[in-house]
């Protein structure tokens, strides 16, 4: 049973046996025609008319409401990350709706998840397949296998926009998909920025979930690649996967650099900034060390053609990149680097090693499905 009124978005759960095209009794009580699909369902009022002791309505079925699993921020456990039921989301008409069968952790994500109002559904990157396509007709069909950036992702179901999915080719497991997304993009993107054919690339941060991407797209891309590390056991795989050096910090590096692709900030990127060769670039991607740079007076000023450090949070349209990047994964030019792989049951542990610099790449999660 229902209380009702004119234009009154009727939200909560709808039990089996009300109305679609239905009456209500004076008292708002829905009675008759009776349509088992509505269980779990919002309805909306869109019309109504009076006859007698009677009102005649017609509903609109608008979302469903059935609730899900998700990894939701909680600033009052440890990490601030813990499984919750939310409300399945609900699809704008450019995006399509992913049953999630795998998702990523970020370092970022997993740092300041405790910034994000409480029951936020957190999380970027996820791998699965279409349930529902976009009402606009663009993007994949129902039962396509896909990767997909966004927020939200965290969860049994993902509502995302089109041209932030690229399709995942069948040489690729769906799990190894999920670790692409947010580091891959920002390892491609950065380096995008110049030319890094025969140019020195240095990636601080190497053994990371970013730094491993760029160490290997920066080789693909033709570059001498010069991985930086915290300590030796992280060199592991990086040679492997590209890197002419592996250094500790900068020890070592003596010839300037193009590009540097610059994950940890702090005194760090201080230091490299002087590494740079005329008219190269810093591209600050993020600043795991969590401490200040200090630059000393007029250490920016120099004659020449110009030394530049840029910003980097381009999220644009990033559907055709992310298609590249598991196309490298497709022919076997890139590595996924997953290095934690576990249930989401377990996301408060992965996030604890990834903070404590112990996952050497990705850790990528899987989704339990859920039970209809
Ligand atoms: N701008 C963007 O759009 C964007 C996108 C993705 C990530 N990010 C940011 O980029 C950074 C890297 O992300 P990620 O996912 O690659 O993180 P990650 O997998 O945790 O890797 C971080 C790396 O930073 C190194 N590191 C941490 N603290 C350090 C310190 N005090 N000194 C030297 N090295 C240190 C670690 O080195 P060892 O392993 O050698 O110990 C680790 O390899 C994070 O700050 C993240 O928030 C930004």
């Amino acid at each position: 049973m229902l209380t009702t009124a004119f234009g009154q978005k009727l939200f909560g759960r709808v039990k089996h046996g009300t109305a679609v095209a239905g009456r209500v009794s004076p008292f708002g009580t829905l009675l008759n025609h009776r349509h088992p699909r509505l269980d779990g369902l919002t309805v909306r009022i869109c019309y109504r008319a009076s006859s007698g002791p009677t009102v005649r309505l017609k509903l609109v079925v608008e979302e469903s409401l059935k609730d899900m699993r998700a990894i939701v921020v909680d600033p009052d456990v440890p990490g601030a990350l813990r499984l919750g039921r939310v409300a399945e989301p609900q699809a704008a008409p450019n995006q399509v709706v992913l049953e999630v069968r795998h998702i990523s952790l970020n370092r970022g994500e997993v740092a300041f998840a405790g910034r994000r109002p409480a029951g936020t559904v957190h999380g970027y990157d996820a791998a699965g397949v279409v349930v529902r396509a976009a009402a606009d007709g663009t993007g994949p069909a129902v039962g396509t296998n896909v990767a997909a950036f966004g927020v939200g992702a965290w969860a049994q179901q993902m509502a995302v926009e089109t041209t932030a999915v690229a399709e995942v080719p069948v040489q690729v497991d769906l799990a190894d998909a999920a670790a692409v997304p947010m580091a891959g993009l920002t390892a491609l993107r950065t380096l995008r920025t110049r030319s890094i054919l025969g140019r020195r690339v240095l990636v601080t941060g190497a053994a990371g979930g970013v730094g491993r991407y760029a160490v290997q797209l920066a080789a693909l891309g033709g570059a001498h690649v010069i991985a930086s590390i915290g300590s030796t056991p992280r060199a592991a795989g990086l040679t492997e996967l590209g890197a002419h050096e592996v250094v500790v910090g900068l020890k070592g590096v003596d010839r300037p650099v193009d590009l540097i692709i610059d994950n940890v900030g702090g005194p760090q990127l201080a230091a490299a900034w002087e590494l740079l060769a005329p008219g190269g670039g810093v591209q600050n991607v993020g600043w795991a060390s969590d401490e200040p740079a200090v630059f000393e007076p007029y250490s920016l000023f120099f004659i020449g053609p110009a030394k530049t450090m840029s910003t980097f949070g381009d999220i644009r349209e990033v559907g055709p990149d992310l298609a590249t990047l598991l196309d490298f994964l497709a022919a076997g030019k890139l590595s996924p680097e997953v290095a934690w792989r576990g249930s989401w049951e377990r996301v408060t542990e992965a996030a604890q090693a990834l903070l404590d610099r112990r996952i050497a790449g990705k850790a990528v999660l899987d989704v339990e499905p859920a039970t209809r």
